[in-house]
């Protein structure tokens, strides 16, 4: 679980060339032969979840999630504001200046002309983040994308019922990122279930979705977009990110996200702070 995730993230950044060149490339088959993959492929070999075909979603419209951007190192985020991105901690390596991760917005099809890039310049990784829980970044854009953003839920209230999640992640556990955004549908699951599920969960700081027969979920480089849902006014709200989990789809293992809602005052700070 924790160890999933650290390999992740290694596999992610080492594949960022490729993903940068082909948009789409899997990370693992972009790095066939390291170590890496390797480690990454035999931990899946021995628990082989579901390979339902996001897992067990279905394509996003053009303009249907317009805050939605794909990050060059292999995740995804969605627009806090027009030059601002929240993703996952984990897909970044700290805080400061950095001119080096280029976001794609404005398409569900990253092969598509209509795309816009734009280069990161500065990165907020979350302060005090050590890998286990504070799975939250801010990445300051060189210039604003121009759709829509999400608004980050702040009512905890909101943690509950049917929840989105869209990525260019993986469709299966071991499977190859995609030029097209999907999109799935995954319920709430609450800590206490969640907590059986893992034996770990870091308690108002991560949450989880997911059906126990599995077969639905987020999977490797969705990592850092965005889970939504609407609120009372009927309004798109952000009230996860996407963390980890163990494999992907399997039963009994949801995925986990980044609690939005714990983290609202601290995220909106930091973005006024990010200038
Ligand atoms: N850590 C993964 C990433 O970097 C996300 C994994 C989500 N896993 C899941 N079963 N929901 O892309």
């Amino acid at each position: 679980m924790q160890k999933d995730r650290k390999v992740l993230v290694r596999i992610v950044a080492g594949a960022a060339v490729a993903l940068t060149a082909l948009g789409m490339t899997a990370a693992g088959n972009a790095m066939a032969g390291t170590d890496d993959v390797k480690a990454s492929h035999s931990a899946t070999a021995k628990k082989d979840g579901p390979s339902t075909k996001i897992v067990g979603g279905t394509p996003a419209e053009q303009g249907e999630f317009p805050w939605m951007v794909r990050l060059s190192m292999g995740c995804g985020g969605a627009l806090f504001e027009k030059d601002v991105v929240l993703t996952a901690a984990h897909c970044v390596d700290g805080s400061g200046d950095n001119t080096s991760i280029t976001a794609t917005g404005g398409v569900v099809d990253l092969e598509d002309s209509n795309k816009v890039e734009v280069k990161s310049t500065k990165v907020l990784q979350a302060p005090g983040y050590n890998g286990t829980g504070k799975d939250w970044a801010l990445i300051k854009l060189e210039k604003p994308i121009d759709q829509p953003t999400l608004p980050i839920a702040e009512d905890p209230a909101l943690n509950e019922g049917d929840l989105t999640v869209a990525g260019w992640g993986a469709d299966k556990e071991g499977g190859e990122q995609q030029q097209k955004l999907l999109k799935v549908t995954v319920p709430f699951i609450d800590d206490a279930t969640c907590k059986k599920a893992y034996g770990e969960l870091v308690e108002g700081e991560e949450l989880c979705a997911g059906v126990d027969e599995g077969g639905l979920d987020s999977c490797q480089g969705d990592s850092g977009g965005p889970l939504f849902r609407k609120d009372e006014a009927g309004e798109f709200v952000q009230v996860g990110i996407v963390s980890w989990g163990e494999g992907c789809a399997r039963p009994g293992k949801p995925g986990v996200y980044t609690e939005v809602t714990n983290f609202a005052a601290d995220i909106k700070k930091a973005a006024g702070e990010l200038g």
